[in-house]
């Protein structure tokens, strides 16, 4: 029986080995984390992670060929396949702080496998990580090893948070890069054997080891470049009184741009994005390529400008305050579907609207007040694109309510700011929040999911990001 292991529990460790364990009923798969409190949570009812259709799979395989255990060395030493997927956040100090990826928990990792194995393994490249991570990770692995050999794998994961068991169930594609050497494609073929029990052959692509690093960053730099480019236009639409979905969906009907991911926000939000960018760009200064670097640094100055431009509207239709309004925000995750937080535009929202003292009556249906209070109150590094937002000081806080419903957040408010997606936004009664509200009742919505004219027949002064301004808002002046 083949044996794999996976270093680390998170958003992608989790859910992808609990779909091998799902899908490859011949092979025992162990996911081990340092963290005591994520491994108990993945061996309880509470899954530490909401992801839909995640509990049934787990429910299937745990305790027949998947287990959660915080035994790391055990499990390492035992497998023939380890993967590490481990957090690689930006780096906060030293060299290259604010771009390059913080590689010490994958460093760690490898040098744990060396120590602990006994046995030849293959290495698996889960987290995104810088082009040529690999081979810093074969050093320390061949100069640790006493002998024992190793081959790396880079397989970048490509799941979405919100939609990971359907991503994992049907990839686009499954990329393995490896060396290639006779000794390199065999482990290539290793690991294509465990997708082969359910993905088509024809959507594992195998590439060299720079090729699959590289891929993965690119995918995910071109997956942003197109919301900062739909965002981009949304701030011409609300200029001329063009109207961005209208332009979204003309535009995407050309099949060589295709309709997805065009839909204009308060910005990208996620673990991913910026981080891969940042990094992308840090990697082109690094190679002479500064032209490059600035070309990629631009998508993620539209998205912070966005997400001020989305304040600034709210504040100057507010007759240029907020101070002691009540706003109701609705949505905290970065997307819909998750209780999520990392790098959500809703943060920046959030500590913008406090900076003008108004009071937030937050309401999202996943994430919890701890985790929103962390949030608000973590000192954000000021990366090299400042957002000119300052951290909320303890006395900020008492402005932050969290609520466990839309219609308690939005009472007595005298705006509504949508930041999440969230489905249940859709079919809120507004004509019940609207009579619950300050007049004028305003409402921003930062995910297009309202119906405008509904809302204004209603008496609703609305903002949706892109489309064409009510007259209250041509009259009122954006902010500088
Ligand atoms: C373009 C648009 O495609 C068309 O929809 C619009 O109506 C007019 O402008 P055109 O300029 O005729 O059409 O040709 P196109 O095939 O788009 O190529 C434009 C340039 O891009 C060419 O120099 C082509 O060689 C180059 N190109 C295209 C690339 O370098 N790489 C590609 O992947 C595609
Ligand atoms: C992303 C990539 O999609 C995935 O392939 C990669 O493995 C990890 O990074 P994720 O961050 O989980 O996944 O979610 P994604 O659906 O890509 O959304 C990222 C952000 O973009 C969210 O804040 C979302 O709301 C926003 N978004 C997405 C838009 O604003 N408009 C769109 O059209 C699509
Ligand atoms: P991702 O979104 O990439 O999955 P997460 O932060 O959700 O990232 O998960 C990474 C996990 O890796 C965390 O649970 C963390 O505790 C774990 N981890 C980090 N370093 C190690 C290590 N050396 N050994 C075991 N687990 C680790």
């Amino acid at each position: 029986m083949v044996k794999i292991c996976c270093i680390g529990a998170g958003y992608v460790g989790g859910p992808t080995m609990a779909v091998i364990a799902y899908k490859c009923p011949d092979i025992e798969v162990a996911v081990v984390d340092i963290s005591v409190p994520r491994i108990t949570a993945w061996n309880s009812d509470q899954l530490p992670i909401y992801e839909p259709g995640l509990n049934g799979v787990v429910k299937e395989c745990r305790g027949r060929n998947l287990f959660f255990s915080t035994d790391v060395e055990k499990h390492v030493s035992e497998a023939d396949i380890v993967f590490v997927s481990v957090n690689t956040p930006t780096k906060t100090r030293g060299l290259g702080a604010g771009k390059a990826a913080d590689l010490t928990y994958w460093e760690s990792a490898a040098r744990m496998i060396a120590d602990v194995s006994k046995s030849s393994k293959i290495v698996v490249e889960k987290s995104t990580v810088p082009v040529k991570t690999a081979e810093a990770i074969e050093k320390i692995l061949t100069h640790n090893s006493k002998g024992i050999k190793f081959q790396i794998l880079s397989n970048p994961e490509f799941l979405a948070e919100g939609t990971a068991i359907q991503d994992l169930f049907e990839p686009d594609r499954v990329l393995i890069g490896g060396r290639e050497t006779p000794e390199g494609q065999e482990a290539v073929k290793a690991l294509k054997d465990v997708y082969a029990h359910w993905v088509p052959d024809d959507r594992i692509l195998t590439t060299n080891l720079w090729s699959a690093e590289l891929s993965k960053l690119a995918a995910n730099a071109f997956l942003a470049q197109r919301i900062s480019s739909v965002n981009a236009m949304s701030a011409l639409c609300e200029a001329t009184g063009a109207d961005v979905s209208q332009v979204s969906y003309a535009v995407g009907k050309d099949s060589r741009i295709g309709p997805k991911f065009l839909n204009a926000s308060v910005g990208f939000g996620g673990s991913c994005f910026q981080k891969d960018i940042l990094n992308l760009v840090y990697i082109c200064e690094c190679n002479g390529l500064p032209d490059v670097a600035e070309y990629w640094k631009q998508v993620i100055r539209i998205n912070d400008y966005q997400k001020s431009r989305f304040v600034n509207r709210i504040v100057s239709s507010m007759f240029n305050t907020v101070s002691s309004k009540k706003i109701a925000i609705l949505g905290f995750a970065f997307k819909k579907d998750t209780g999520d937080t990392r790098e959500t535009p809703a943060i920046d929202v959030c500590v913008g609207l406090l900076g003008d003292k108004a009071w937030l009556s937050i309401y999202d249906p996943q994430v919890t007040e701890d985790q929103i209070q962390r949030d608000l109150t973590m000192n954000k590094f000021d990366w090299d694109h400042p957002l000119h937002l300052q951290p909320m000081s303890p006395a900020t806080v008492k402005q932050v309510a969290v609520v466990w419903d839309a219609y308690q957040a939005t009472k007595d408010a005298h705006g509504i700011c949508i930041l999440t997606e969230w489905d249940e936004f859709k079919t809120l009664d507004y004509k019940r929040i609207y009579d619950n509200m300050q007049k004028p009742a305003f409402i921003f919505d930062g995910r297009n999911v309202v119906n405008v004219e509904e809302l204004r027949k209603i008496g609703f002064i609305v903002y949706s990001i892109g489309k064409p301004l009510d007259a209250w808002l041509k009259d009122m002046p954006a902010l500088a």
